[in-house]
């Protein structure tokens, strides 16, 4: 038996799986991979297979694999203090640091940083500033946070409830009673009534049915709206055009609060330093996470924004210190490999390749696939992408579910050595490759996956599943 399958073998027996089918995992019925190394783009198995990690993990390793900077300035600081809490005023000098460059980056408007481990957590930590906030305002009603179908914003039981798709909730009794979830801006599933909707008109729309939700609630209980720059998980969707003014002028209108969900968009997977810059959204809190460390480390963030901010204060002032830590907020190894992290990519002009390389990846899916037999929708912004499939594409008809065919494509490119994300909602394959990524690789990456994309439509071309 091969090394890596006696590992394999072994983890069998042992691992509980992050979304994986345990009954199939645990009894041999799935296949398992044991990723032992990487550079760049690149990751490698214990084999020694080599894949282009079109995903960059699950997006999250923006710098790239390998970076020994990054492992060097872990090394350092746990030489000098791997830990001490930052409870009771507590610091450490990378915490500060860091802090320093996140709010530089993030803007005029931001106060403070809160340090968690997850993005999930970092969620939870808004929703308890946002209730906090609004007890120490004298408006207790004013606790429910409107999330929208099709969002991602943890798998905890706060932040699961905020994501917004069925996987996250069935069988865990989940969202919770104060989580409410509005229609996803999704203007390629819009449906046969709303086909003549420019995407602007198709903007307003979502609007007005998120105030619609406000007001059938009532104001006076919708404290906060939650929504990732460009949604994510929920199939990689820019949104239409003139959505994020729109939804919010809703917001002002009602005195809801809005955290931006950057723990994708944050630190130039979009092109510019958080997603909130590139739609022009002013939010009151922002999560981080993921692309903070590019995840050499585990680290997240909430920023917390000045008006906020004074809330909180206030709030100390009047029952004393806030009742919210985790042990490991401010962990000095995770600031010192976001420090590491955020100067790579200021060095490399990574933020600034997301913009151009990603327009140039942009510009070759369109090329490969804009007209595919099989390709419904081609979108995108920066370094993501998603083709979304379809055996109608003109009337943007859905594959039956039972066909699988976006797990199909998305194994029929690891089979090209081509690591591409079959997306939860729909036959979607996602890519969200490094920001370190070339012209060159983008080519690459787009060969590989056109193979596989006329592959699989061969495949249901002779099963005769194209045809109705
Ligand atoms: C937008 C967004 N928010 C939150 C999360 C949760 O982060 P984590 O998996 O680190 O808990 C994710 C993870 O993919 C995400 O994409």
């Amino acid at each position: 038996m091969s090394d890596h399958q006696d590992l394999i073998d072994r983890d069998r027996k042992v691992t509980f799986h992050a979304s994986t089918h345990l009954r199939d995992f645990a009894h041999g019925d799935m296949p398992g991979r044991v990723i032992t190394g990487g550079k760049g783009i690149n990751i490698v198995d214990k084999d020694g297979r080599e894949f282009i990690d079109g995903f960059a993990g699950l997006y999250c390793v923006n710098i790239g694999y390998g970076r020994t900077e990054v492992a060097e300035a872990i090394y350092q600081q746990a030489l000098e203090l791997s830990y001490y809490h930052t409870y009771v005023g507590h610091s450490n000098p990378p915490q500060i640091a860091l802090s320093e460059k996140i709010l530089e980056l993030a803007g005029p408007g931001m106060s403070k940083v809160y340090y968690g481990m997850s993005g999930s957590d970092a969620n939870e930590t808004q929703l308890k500033i946002v209730r906090y906030y609004n007890n120490v305002l004298g408006r207790p009603q004013k606790k429910k946070v409107i999330s929208r179908m099709r969002g991602y914003h943890g798998s905890g039981i706060a932040s699961g409830s905020l994501t917004g798709l069925k996987a996250f909730h069935d069988h865990f009794d989940l969202p919770i009673d104060t989580i409410r979830h509005t229609e996803a801006p999704c203007y390629y599933l819009r449906s046969a009534e709303q086909e003549g909707m420019s995407e602007r008109e198709f903007s307003r729309h979502c609007a007005a049915r998120l105030e619609e939700m406000i007001l059938a609630e009532g104001p006076e209980t919708v404290a906060a709206f939650i929504g990732e720059p460009v949604l994510g998980t929920g199939g990689i969707v820019p949104p239409p055009e003139g959505y994020w003014q729109e939804i919010q002028a809703v917001l002002a209108k009602y005195d809801v609060l809005l955290i931006a969900d950057e723990v994708v968009c944050g630190f130039g997977r979009i092109g510019t330093d958080f997603g909130s810059h590139f739609y022009g959204i002013k939010p009151d809190l922002i999560t981080v996470a993921k692309g903070l460390t590019s995840a050499y480390q585990p680290l997240s963030g909430v920023i917390v924004g000045d008006r906020v901010w004074q809330v909180l204060e206030q709030g100390t002032g009047e029952f004393g210190p806030i009742g919210h830590g985790w042990t490991y907020s401010g962990h000095a190894l995770g600031c010192a490999a976001g420090l590491a992290n955020l100067a790579i990519i200021e060095r490399e002009g990574l933020t600034q390749n997301a913009a151009e390389t990603g327009a140039y990846l942009q510009t070759r899916m369109q090329q490969a696939f804009g007209e595919h037999p099989i390709v419904g929708n081609v979108r995108g912004v920066g370094m993501l992408a998603a083709l979304e499939f379809s055996p109608a594409p003109s009337a943007r008809r859905a594959f039956d579910p039972a066909l699988k065919v976006g797990p199909r494509i998305a194994a029929a490119a690891l089979d090209e050595n081509l690591i591409a994300r079959a997306m939860p909602q729909g036959d979607i394959l996602g890519f969200a490759p490094p920001l370190v990524t070339t012209r060159d690789e983008v080519d690459e990456i787009v060969a590989r996956a056109k193979r596989a994309v006329d592959r699989v439509l061969d495949e249901l071309t002779n099963s005769g599943d194209l045809q109705n």
